[in-house]
Order: C-alpha cells, then structure tokens, then sequence
C-alpha cells in the first residue's frame, strides 16, 4: 500500500482510520445479520435504527434545539440549489443571496429560474502596494429586501478559502450552505434557520445530504416541486421515501459516532484554529507564496495559496505526494494549492505541509 501521511483533498475527503476499518467490518457483515451494510434494506429493522441514531446523535452534537427537523435527502448540495427556491419562496416575490464566491453565486444562479433574486456582496477586492487584498465588506450598507423569502449565505467558500462571519441581525429566514464546514464547529441556531450540507467533505461519503430545516418552513413547497426535492415529504417519511442510500446514512452515523468519541464540537474548533494559525503562519513568512485573503476572511477549513511560478508549484506538488501528503492541488478553476483541513487532518499532517512551505 502506498504511505499516505494526509488526504488533503477538498471532497470527497479523508476519513478518520478508525471509521474505515469499522466500516471495513460492516462490509464483511453488519452486526449479526448476515448481511453486508451494502446489502442492508432500508426498510429493514437495522437501517431504522442506523438513521434514527444518526438523527440522534446529530441534534444532541450539535445541540439542535426542538422545533427542527433533520432530514438526509438525496441529489447533493447542488440538489438543494433547486430545492430551497421549491420549499420556501412561497408566494414571496424576491431571494437575497449574499456573494462570497463560487458556490454562493452557483446557488444564486439555480434561484434566478424561480424568481427574483437580490444579491448582497460579503467581500470586496482592494489593491495595496503589495497587490489585491480581499477583504469583508462592510454590513451596515446591505438592505435586505423586506419581501425576502430567506437570506442564503455560504458560511464557508470551498474554492477561494473565504469564511464569513455570522449573520445574527437578519430580519428573514437564514438558510445556509454548509456543505464545507458542518460540524467543524458549535453554531447557535437562533441565527439559522435551515441548514443544509452534502455529507462527502465533513460528516462521511457522497450520497446523502443533510438538512436541518425548522419545522414551519416545511409546508410552503411550490406545488411543482418534484416529489424527491419536498422537505415535507421528507420529514412525514422520516427521510425513508424511496430507496435510501444505506451505506451513506450509515457512513454519518460512524462519523457522528466518532466525533462524539473525540468530544464533540468544542475540540474540533481549537483543533480548526491551530492547524490554520499554523498552515498561514507558514505562508505569510514564505515570501515565495502568497494568500490574498485578509485575517477576517481567511478559512480554517480549506486554505488556498499560490507559490510564485507554475515550475515551482508544480515541484512542490511533486514534493508533497512524495513525502504522502496528497490532495493539495488548487480547484481547477483557480489553480495553486488548496489544503481542505476538516476534522479528521491530524496537526502533524499540518506541520509537515508548513515545514514544506518554509523550505521552499
Ligand atoms: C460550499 C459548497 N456548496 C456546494 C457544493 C456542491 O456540492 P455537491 O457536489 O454535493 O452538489 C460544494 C462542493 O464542493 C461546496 O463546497
């Protein structure tokens, strides 16, 4: 096999050893079964109990008060993209979205077949004498439409590495993108009100998305909204509509399972803010390397930078594979290098890649 000190990937992303050889064991037989955890129904007695812990076991981590619903539905974030525009304009006439990056303008973009669509920039560009610094814009100049369905905000932009604040005065429904950074820290949810996420970076493998929606946003679905996108159909079914993807719900379940054996979310957060002070500690020293994103952006999660010629990021890419810190090659629309950090990155994976970056 070969040595693979870190998966650096951005998604679908590294698991922990230890939910991979708990899931190795599950393939071979689930419990006392018979069956493979491939093979499981989803009707059957196990599976009930699979999702029903998952369910569980996400609302007491993640401290989900009374009053939202977890649903794991299927077709990715990108699924969602339609199906928020579906579930909540209702007939309100207008969606804000706020600009971040890539998947926030994406998101936006899939809303505009339904309506109107406001769009709020979180970042603005500035150029320094040391070249274009991106920084947070000012909130106080943001009007949110008042006829708003929901405000749409991506907590955390995969691609370009930028981590926005909270937003905890909006006067319409929050509804946050957080396939990048769910469980990567507590949230409090009086400032959301539906969350979603495609599980294959934080919380397990492609297949399933989770949704966590509060409950008197389910009953406003458009009446074209396709059977397989309804959150109320979801919710009534328990998440079991049609044939559910096992195996993902169940990969959540030993994800969950796992970080609650790691202390839940308290730990996972100091553990984000000591590998990124570290990871740009090294980049802003290295005068070879550069990230142009300003402190208050910068993510803790996926940390984009780029070394300055194509030769030598190329070499180093080499370099990185070669000491087995795989993944790190830049979105293929912005090019560089991209360390996707989620809970599983041990800090000695970290170190390595900044004693990389020092050296160069
Ligand atoms: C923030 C964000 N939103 C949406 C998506 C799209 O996710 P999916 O592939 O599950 O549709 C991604 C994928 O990288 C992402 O990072």
């Amino acid at each position: 096999m070969s040595q693979r000190q870190h998966y650096f990937a951005a998604g679908p992303a590294a698991l922990p050893d230890s939910v991979k050889q708990q899931i190795q064991l599950d393939i071979r037989e689930y419990g006392n079964s018979g069956l493979s955890i491939l093979e499981l129904g989803h009707r059957s007695a196990e599976f009930a109990i699979i999702i029903e812990q998952a369910r569980q076991l996400l609302r007491s981590l993640y401290a989900i008060p009374d009053g939202f619903q977890i649903l794991f539905m299927q077709a990715g974030a990108t699924g969602q993209f339609d199906a928020l525009p579906l579930n909540l304009l209702s007939n309100k006439p207008v969606m804000t979205y706020v600009d971040s990056g890539h998947w926030s303008r994406r998101a936006a973009e899939f809303a505009q077949k339904y309506g109107r669509v406001q769009m709020l920039s979180a970042v603005t560009e500035n150029k320094t004498a040391d070249g274009v610094v991106i920084t947070a814009r000012d909130r106080s100049d943001w009007d949110i439409a008042a006829d708003s369905a929901y405000l749409h905000v991506t907590p955390n932009e995969t691609i370009e590495g930028i981590q926005l604040a909270d937003i905890t005065d909006a006067t319409v429904p929050v509804v946050a993108d957080m396939t990048s950074c769910l469980l990567m820290r507590p949230i409090n949810f009086e400032h959301y009100d539906l969350i979603y996420a495609g599980a294959q970076k934080t919380l397990g493998i492609a297949g399933v998305t989770v949704v966590i929606v509060r409950e008197d946003l389910l009953q406003q679905a458009a009446e074209q909204t396709p059977y397989m996108l309804r959150y109320d159909v979801h919710a009534q079914e328990q998440s079991i509509v049609n044939t559910t993807p096992v195996f993902a719900v169940y990969c959540v379940l030993r994800m969950l399972q796992w970080l609650q054996a790691q202390g839940g979310l308290a730990p996972m957060l100091a553990a984000a803010n000591e590998r990124s002070a570290l990871l740009y500690q090294a980049i802003d020293a290295q005068p070879l390397t550069c990230n142009k994103i300003a402190a208050e952006l910068r993510s803790q999660i996926n940390v984009s930078f780029d070394i300055d010629n194509e030769q030598r990021l190329q070499a180093f890419l080499l370099q990185a594979e070669a000491q087995g810190l795989l993944g790190l090659a830049g979105h293929r629309k912005q090019g560089g290098v991209r360390a996707s950090m989620y809970n599983g990155t041990a800090l000695s994976a970290v170190e390595s890649l900044a004693d990389m970056i020092t050296a160069l």
